[in-house]
């Protein structure tokens, strides 16, 4: 059994709704998984469970209000989880162009200055091409499951 920590950030609530889908997959499958909608430093620092993070883009290609002062706290401490296994599922909309998913690239930056250490390749969903991003994240989440160390 693992313990995943799923981490949030949504504007219009297409990332919450895709958290919370493979949240009921993952119960399914008899894992343990928390889906964090608000997520604070201390939510984090208290374990070194997988994380994975499901958020939308926003603004200039930037992290969502809800998950923003996570990302400024993780960036103003850098709190050292060397190896800890992260994963990215980021949702965008590739007509903003260079900001494409910029929000899962934000994030994953900071995960790697933690040390933390990635696993699987970023799922990026683009709004233009799949409107219930739940259909491709699953099937993605669970090959992403079967790689965690
Ligand atoms: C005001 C606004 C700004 C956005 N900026 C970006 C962006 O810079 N890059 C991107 O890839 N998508 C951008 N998007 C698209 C959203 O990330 C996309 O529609 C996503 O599916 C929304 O997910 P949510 O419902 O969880 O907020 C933007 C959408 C809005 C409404």
């Amino acid at each position: 059994m693992t313990a995943i920590n799923i981490v949030v950030g949504s504007v219009y609530g297409g990332a919450l709704q895709t958290a919370r889908a493979i949240h009921a997959q993952l119960a399914s499958e008899g894992h343990q998984a928390l889906v964090l909608e608000t997520p604070e430093l201390a939510d984090l620092t208290a374990n070194n469970d997988p994380v994975l993070i499901c958020t939308s883009t926003t603004g200039q290609g930037e992290v969502p209000p809800t998950l923003l002062p996570l990302y400024m706290n993780l960036r103003d401490t850098l709190p050292l989880k060397p190896g800890r296994p992260f994963g990215v599922i980021v949702l965008g909309d590739s007509s903003y162009g260079d900001t494409f998913c910029g929000a899962g690239d934000l994030m994953e930056e900071v995960f790697h200055e933690m040390a933390g250490r990635k696993v699987g390749d970023t799922l990026r969903i683009d709004a233009l091409e799949t409107p219930d991003p739940e259909v491709i994240a699953l099937p993605w989440v669970r090959e992403w499951i079967a790689q965690l160390p």
